[in-house]
């Protein structure tokens, strides 16, 4: 589904990401682990637009989309997912995920989504009209990850959606990650939950300064020893 191949990734002149190639396939669970720094969020923001390969290629349902806008990935069905759960403060929480709709064909189905979303995320519904800002840290996330869902993707890129999070919405999270690949949703979950996040995702890749290390199946990776050492403290 996604295919991103030998790319180099450049802030100005200063060079973050080198020959990295990785892939999702459809409803997979693709985990994308590494320290701070490794250059996770960049990789995300290649794959969205938002920082263009300086080389390399990146394909999502057998097109090129590295040089495509933002705005024309999201059309295509690729959905980001950023740090912190940052939202809208001074919205409501409905008209949070209204904003998620933008696309041009989310936005005449937004009705219909909204209620499906509502089906993952109940505490959201209950708390449709509450201002944004009012939230815990915990349903802001869980706000970000809903939104997320609204331009129906069918890949969502999410980005650390745990960090800070207490054990029980933690767990929350991860239950509804696997809920979205139930429902034919694709996920590439960058998490520095190492161990967590190699329970459920299918299969990994660990990157470190900018580079793949090591991939392969989750299972061969919690048993490998370098994982084990660097990222599990064993
Ligand atoms: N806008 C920017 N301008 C210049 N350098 C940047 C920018 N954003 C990130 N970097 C640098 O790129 C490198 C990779 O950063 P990135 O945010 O991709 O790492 P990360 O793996 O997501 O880390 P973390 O786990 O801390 O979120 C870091 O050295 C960072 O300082
Ligand atoms: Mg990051």
């Amino acid at each position: 589904m996604l295919k991103v191949c030998d790319v180099a990734s450049l802030y100005g002149k200063v060079q973050v990401l080198w020959d990295v190639s990785i892939q999702v396939g459809e409803a997979e669970i693709v985990a994308l682990v590494g320290s701070n720094g490794a250059g996770k969020t960049t990789l995300l923001k290649t794959i969205t637009g938002l920082l263009p390969p300086a080389s390399g290629t990146v394909e999502f349902l057998g097109r090129r989309i590295d040089g495509l806008p933002p705005h024309a990935i999201v059309e295509l069905g690729i959905s980001h997912v950023p740090e912190g759960g940052r939202v809208f403060p001074d919205m409501t929480v409905r008209e949070n995920l209204e904003m998620g709709a933008y696309a041009l064909k989310a936005w005449r189905e937004r009705r219909r989504t909204l209620e499906e979303v509502y089906q993952l995320f109940p505490l959201l519904k209950e708390r449709e009209r509450q201002l944004a800002r009012t939230l815990s840290g915990g349903e802001r996330q869980m706000l970000a990850m809903a939104r997320g869902l609204m331009s129906k993707p069918k890949l969502c890129l999410f980005d650390e959606p745990s960090y800070g999070l207490a054990p029980r919405v933690v767990a929350e999270v991860f239950r509804i990650i696997c809920d979205l690949r139930e429902r034919g949703i694709t996920v590439l979950l960058v998490e520095q939950n190492v161990r967590h996040s190699l329970e459920i995702a299918d299969r990994a890749y660990v990157l470190e300064n900018g580079r793949v290390c090591l991939e392969g199946a989750c299972g061969e990776l919690l048993r490998s020893d370098f994982v084990r050492q660097a990222y599990l403290g064993l």
